[in-house]
């Protein structure tokens, strides 16, 4: 496993990151516990929640399986979904990032939180507000790193010169969607996190598992799967014509390598430029292991660059 800075930070995360959106909801407490415990053992470091995940089961669950290994682990989460119906039980307004940050250490039973993540960019807040209330928390020791998601590049470049013009904790991260599928941050949002020192945490590496290679076009998808839970929304999302045609050429190229379809996906993706780490889920702990193993491949430039030509319709 290689650990890399996290942006213009000292703080160094593992290439993978574990994605823990279906704890408490699709997998259930005792083998979420055993997935964040294979994660840990396989030397990843770093734990991608948010208060939104299982409505704040992930975070509950994720507090149970650190409880004797906290200081192993470090814990990103995010808030912006309403946690309520009230109008201000959402967003990054000061007021609900400081109920949110708290109502999360209280499920993950801990005192700090490692990289806070504003989940999107709130139109309705001010931006100064939210830096002033993320350094707040910064400086009172709650959080020690702070990042965002799903920011475009201008959002990024705003909030991190508001953050300079007064001195106070700039975002290290963003965590934006990122696969063969989908190479959209590479028009903007990369180069402007270059020029910003902000790394990329990205989710989706797999397109949802689709680049696993265990759905096929026009057949059912394997029960136990997230598409077979999830029906006709995942199968609009994922199962278009152009990414099967994407996955098959990539499949022939991954036998060439002599890797799996995975392996190939997920090599390709830590490698690119600005990618810190890629958030990988997993509905069971076997899952892990064969996901890190794609760390240790070691490809050669060629293939990478096969892969890149194959996907570049999807830049745009
Ligand atoms: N910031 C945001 O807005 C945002 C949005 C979405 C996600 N995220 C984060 O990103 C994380 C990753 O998302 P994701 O889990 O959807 O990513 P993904 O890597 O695209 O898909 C992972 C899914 O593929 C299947 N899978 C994984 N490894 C496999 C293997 N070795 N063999 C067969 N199937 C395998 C599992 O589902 P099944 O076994 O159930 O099929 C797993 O849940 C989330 O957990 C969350 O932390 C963030």
């Amino acid at each position: 496993m290689e650990y890399r800075n996290l942006g213009r930070s000292g703080l160094k995360v593992s290439q993978m990151a574990l994605g823990t959106n279906a704890f408490g909801t699709r997998s259930d407490e005792a083998t979420s516990i055993k997935i964040v415990h294979a994660a840990l053992d396989a030397g990843i470091n770093l734990i991608d929640t948010a208060d939104l995940y299982g409505q704040g089961e992930s975070e509950r669950i994720i507090g149970l399986a650190l409880k004797d290994r906290r200081s192993r682990a470090l814990i990103a989460t995010k808030c912006w979904y309403p946690t309520g119906d009230g109008p201000n039980d959402r967003g990054t307004s000061r007021k609900h990032i400081m109920d949110a940050v708290d109502a999360s250490l209280r499920r993950l039973q801990t005192d700090y939180i490692d990289l806070y993540q504003v989940h999107h960019w709130d139109p309705t807040t001010p931006i100064e507000e939210t830096m002033r209330a993320l350094e707040d928390l910064v400086r009172g020791g709650k959080v020690r790193y702070i990042g965002c998601s799903n920011f475009s590049g201008w959002q990024i470049v705003k909030a991190n010169a508001v953050a300079d013009r007064h001195g106070w904790a700039r975002f290290i991260s963003n965590q934006p969607e990122y696969s063969p599928v989908n190479r959209r941050i590479e028009q903007e949002v990369i180069p402007a996190s270059l020029a910003e020192g902000v790394g990329q945490i990205v989710y989706f590496p797999l397109a949802g598992g689709l680049f696993t290679g265990k759905y096929r076009r026009g057949q059912a998808p394997p029960e136990d799967s997230r598409a077979a839970k999830q029906g006709q929304r995942f199968v609009d999302r994922w199962f278009t014509e152009a990414n099967f045609d994407l996955m098959e050429a990539m499949e022939g190229v991954a036998r060439e390598a002599g890797v799996t379809l995975a392996q190939l996906t997920l090599a390709w993706v830590m490698a690119r430029p600005g990618v810190t780490s890629a958030i990988v889920g997993a509905s069971r702990p076997e899952q892990v292991a064969q996901n890190v193993s794609a760390c240790e491949v070691g490809l050669p430039q060629e293939i990478m660059d096969r892969v890149t030509a194959l996907s570049e319709p999807f830049t745009r």
